[in-house]
C-alpha cells in the first residue's frame, strides 16, 4: 500500500495563509522566471516535502499554485519556478510583468498531493515547467542513494529551466529538446516492467497520457504523475442528476447535470474554500461519509480513489443517487 502525504482534510480547511515577500527574481530559461520567497517578518516557513505547491495570493486577486522547487532543508525560503503562460488570465503575466523584488504577497499552504513514496529506483519524467516538482524529489533521491534518473523533455533547450543545475548529475539525466531529439522516447527510458521502480511524471496532458500508455503492464501505482489540468471524464454520470446531503445541518440539495456539487452546496450554506475549480490543487476536498464518487480529479491516485471517502467537488460528482459528506 502507498504511503500518502497527502495534507489531512481538517487541516486543508484551515490552511494557513503566511505573509512573504520576494527576495529574488531571476529569468532561469526563456519564458520562466524563478522566484525566491521569505517570511515577511522573517523566521522558518512552515516545512514541507518534495511534491509539495504552495497557492500564491496575488495582490490583483488571482490566486495560482506553483511546485516547491527548492531546498526543503533551507527553512526560511521558498523557491518557485513560473513559466509565462500563453493564455494567461492574471496569474503568470502578472508574476512576470508586475511583481518584483521587495513586493509582499500571501501564500496558503504548503500541500503535496503529489508525495515521494519510499522505493529503491526511481524514474522521473519532466516535460516543460513539470520539472519543477522533480527537482526536490531528485535531490531526496540522490541524498538517499537510490537508484534514479530523469527524462526531461521540453520544446527548446533554451526554454527548459534548471538544466545547469541538473548537469551536476552527469548521466543519470538526459535532457532532450524537442528541436534536437524529436519526441521522447518512453519506451526506451521506462524499459520493462519492474515490481521496484517508482515513476514520477509531470508536464503536459498529452506527455502524462503518452506514459500511461508506455506503462500498460507495469504493477499498479508504479506511476505517479502530477497534472496540470484535471482528467476531462466525460462519463455517463455527468448527465446525471443526484442529491447530496450535508451531514451537518441534515440539508439535502440536487446536483443538476449542469451544476457543479461545490456551487450546489455553497448556496446551500456550506463553506468550502477553492482556488483552482479545476480539481487540480486539493483545495476544495471534502470528506464522503456516504455514497459512491465519480472522481474527475487530478490529485487522488487510483487507491485513494477507490477508498472513495473523499472528493474534490469542483469537478468531481456522484455513481450513487445521493453523496452525504462532511459539510
Ligand atoms: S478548487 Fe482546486 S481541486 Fe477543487
Amino acid at each position: 500500500m502507498p504511503i500518502v502525504d497527502r495534507t489531512p482534510v481538517a487541516q486543508r480547511r484551515n490552511a494557513s495563509v503566511t505573509a512573504v515577500v520576494v527576495t529574488e527574481k531571476r529569468v532561469v530559461a526563456e519564458g520562466v522566471v524563478s522566484l525566491e520567497l521569505s517570511a515577511a517578518h522573517g523566521g522558518r516557513l512552515p516545512d514541507w516535502a518534495p511534491g509539495a505547491h504552495i497557492d500564491v495570493i496575488l495582490p490583483n486577486g488571482v490566486t495560482r499554485q506553483y511546485s516547491l522547487c527548492g531546498d526543503r532543508w533551507t527553512p526560511d525560503r521558498y523557491q518557485v519556478g513560473v513559466l509565462r503562460e500563453p493564455a494567461s488570465r492574471g496569474g503568470s503575466a502578472y508574476v512576470h510583468d508586475v511583481l518584483a523584488v521587495g513586493d509582499q504577497i500571501e501564500i496558503g499552504g504548503p500541500r503535496n498531493n503529489f508525495a515521494l513514496v519510499p522505493s529503491p529506483t526511481y524514474l522521473f519524467v519532466a516535460g516543460g515547467i513539470g520539472i519543477t516538482p522533480l527537482l526536490p524529489m531528485i535531490r531526496q533521491a540522490d541524498m538517499l542513494g537510490t537508484n534514479w534518473r530523469l527524462l526531461y523533455g521540453g520544446r527548446r533547450r533554451a526554454s527548459m529551466a534548471f538544466v545547469d543545475e541538473l548537469s551536476a548529475y552527469g548521466d543519470r539525466v538526459t535532457v532532450a529538446p524537442q528541436d534536437e531529439a524529436g519526441l521522447l522516447d518512453l519506451p526506451a527510458f521506462l524499459g520493462d516492467p519492474r515490481a521496484d521502480t517508482k515513476v514520477y511524471a509531470c508536464g503536459p496532458v498529452p506527455l502524462l497520457d503518452a506514459i500511461e500508455r508506455a506503462m500498460v503492464g507495469w504493477p499498479k501505482y508504479a506511476l505517479r504523475s502530477e497534472r496540470f489540468v484535471g482528467h476531462t471524464n466525460l462519463s455517463a454520470a455527468s448527465l446525471t442528476t443526484f442529491e447530496v446531503t450535508l451531514a451537518r445541518t441534515g440539508v439535502t440539495v440536487t446536483v443538476g447535470p449542469d451544476d457543479s456539487v461545490l456551487d450546489v452546496v455553497r448556496a446551500a450554506g456550506a463553506d468550502v474554500l477553492s482556488s483552482c475549480q479545476q480539481g487540480t490543487c486539493g483545495t476544495c476536498e471534502v470528506t464522503v461519509l456516504r455514497g459512491t464518487p465519480d472522481h474527475r480529479d487530478a490529485v487522488l491516485d487510483d487507491h485513494e480513489r477507490q477508498a472513495g471517502d473523499c472528493m474534490f467537488p469542483c469537478v468531481s460528482r456522484a455513481h450513487s443517487d445521493n453523496l452525504v459528506l462532511d459539510l
